[in-house]
């Protein structure tokens, strides 16, 4: 077993919102001693994100713009977080977009950019960090999913966002098995309705109880219990775990 390095850095796409998980994520990674890179389409709530990071909790953070549907762009971004930070261990894949366009009404365009970012971006962020991990014969692989994959819909956005979280799935364990014999993990967290601007903008109390309606709890969850799932993914000790969709959702789905 490859034991994680003393220094060592989590790269997080879609972690500069205000109110988003990525970015509860990255605070709460980053008060548990890990360096934090931010790959977001926002240029500058990343790097102000990534000196909010740095301030708060002491660690070494940076903050980059990238498109992830992008693939060269999300390369360079990944080259110099590279280059500025220690040891990459981990990639967690935030960045996503919703989609409530009912099917019928679904154009090509719409198809095309939901998928891009939602799936491709998650390739290509883990492909180009993936060829660092392998020569250190270790790392973290954490893709964001949806519990919208697993029901067909039935929250906010409806089907291209759910063929893009699916496709997550089946993405997450291929790769899984393909990078384990490098030590390398690779798991997806298919959260339920989570407390962001997402679903488009903040939600009001009545829709906030509206979706805990049909949860086994008496709300709807936060950005801090899908960084809690995260944070145990990307440990140390999660590395017998791997291929895995850890449902993260009040127990909408179970499976
Ligand atoms: N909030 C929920 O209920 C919920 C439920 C299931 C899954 N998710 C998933 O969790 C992830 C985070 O969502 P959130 O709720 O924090 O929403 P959010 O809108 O706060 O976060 C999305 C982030 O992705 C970034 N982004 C969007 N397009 C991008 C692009 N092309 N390139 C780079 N960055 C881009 C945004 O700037 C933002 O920082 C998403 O993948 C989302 O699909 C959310």
């Amino acid at each position: 077993m490859t034991a994680f390095p003393s220094e060592r850095t989590a790269i997080l796409t879609g972690a500069a919102s205000p109110r988003g998980i990525g970015r509860a994520a990255a605070f709460y990674l980053a008060e548990r001693g890990w360096h934090i890179g931010i790959l977001d389409i926002d240029a500058d709530a990343s790097a102000a994100t990534a000196a909010e990071l740095t301030e708060a909790h002491g660690v070494r953070a940076h903050g980059v713009r990238a498109d992830v549907s992008d693939e060269a762009s999300v390369r360079a971004a990944i080259d110099e977080l590279e280059a500025e930070l220690p040891q990459i261990v981990a990639l967690v894949n935030l960045a996503g977009v919703s989609s409530p366009v009912p099917y019928l009404e679904v154009t090509t365009e719409e198809w095309r950019r939901v998928l891009s970012i939602n799936l491709d971006g998650v390739h290509y962020a883990t492909r180009r960090v993936a060829e660092s991990l392998v020569k250190h014969r270790i790392g973290r692989i954490v893709n964001i999913s949806s519990v919208s994959a697993q029901r067909g819909g039935g929250t906010y956005s409806k089907t291209p966002y759910s063929a893009a979280k699916a496709g997550v799935i089946g993405f997450t364990r291929s790769v899984a098995r393909e990078l384990g014999e490098y030590e390398i993990t690779v798991n997806a967290i298919s959260p339920g309705p989570i407390d962001t601007d997402i679903m488009g903008g903040t939600l009001t109390d009545e829709r906030k109880a509206g979706m805990a309606e049909e949860l086994l709890l008496n709300r709807i969850g936060t950005p801090r219990d899908i960084a809690a799932a995260i944070a145990f993914l990307i440990s140390e000790d999660a590395g017998f775990v791997t291929g895995q969709t850890l449902n993260v959702d009040g127990g909408f789905y179970m499976h």
